[in-house]
């Protein structure tokens, strides 16, 4: 059969542009072998109506990361009025709402954050084992990137403990 895959996060980097976000944070907090979860943390000084572009690389064996099948942008305040339902689009938009407050309507504003945050493996395609980067913008218009988040990432087996045997 087939092991439990996981996607763990190995490092995050948050990337903004200040004229339109300040008071950026964003770390990784370790939990076991299989799992690490992202916080962050950030003030938007101005308003915000994003469409999400969501861009894949897989690491090969050069330790280059090479595109990797997913390249697609979404309207998110379309996604969330429900007019708008490109799969991967909405599949990652999905994972972000379960863990940070941009779970309303647009636009959104002022402080956003993320906490104990993850990539719940049911809710992705099974993916290759190995090391991927998942490429977050968040763009207020064609013009206008407000931020970029990055996110390195191992595909593997869950690691599973076996019992310690007694030593007496
Ligand atoms: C950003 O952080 C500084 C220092 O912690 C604080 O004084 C300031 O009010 C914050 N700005 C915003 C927009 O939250
Ligand atoms: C891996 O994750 C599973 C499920 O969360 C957990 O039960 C197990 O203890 C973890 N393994 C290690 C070595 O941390
Ligand atoms: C972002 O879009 C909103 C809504 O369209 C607009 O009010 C705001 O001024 C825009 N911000 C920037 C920096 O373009
Ligand atoms: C958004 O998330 C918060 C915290 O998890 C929750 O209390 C709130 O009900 C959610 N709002 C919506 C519209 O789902
Ligand atoms: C490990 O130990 C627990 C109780 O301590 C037991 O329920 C479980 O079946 C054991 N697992 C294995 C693989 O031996």
């Amino acid at each position: 059969t087939q092991g439990d895959l996981v996607y763990k996060f190995m490092n995050v980097e948050c990337n903004v542009n200040p004229v339109f976000v300040s008071n950026v944070s964003c770390s990784l907090k370790a939990i076991d072998w299989n799992k690490s979860v992202v916080n962050m943390d950030c003030f938007l000084l101005s308003q915000l109506n994003p469409t999400l572009r969501v861009q894949v690389f897989a690491k090969d064996y050069t330790n280059q990361y090479k595109p990797f099948l997913i390249d697609v942008k979404v309207n998110v305040c379309e996604i969330i009025k429900r007019r708008n339902f490109l799969p991967y689009g909405v599949m990652f938009w999905r994972i972000l709402q379960e863990f940070t407050n941009a779970n309303h309507s647009c636009p959104f504003s002022g402080h956003l954050m993320a906490r104990n945050g993850y990539m719940p493996s049911s809710y992705l395609p099974p993916f290759p084992h190995g090391f991927y980067l998942f490429k977050l913008e968040f763009w207020n218009s064609s013009t206008h990137l407000f931020g970029t988040v990055k996110f390195f990432v191992q595909v593997m087996e869950m690691i599973k403990l076996r019992n310690k045997s007694k030593t007496v």
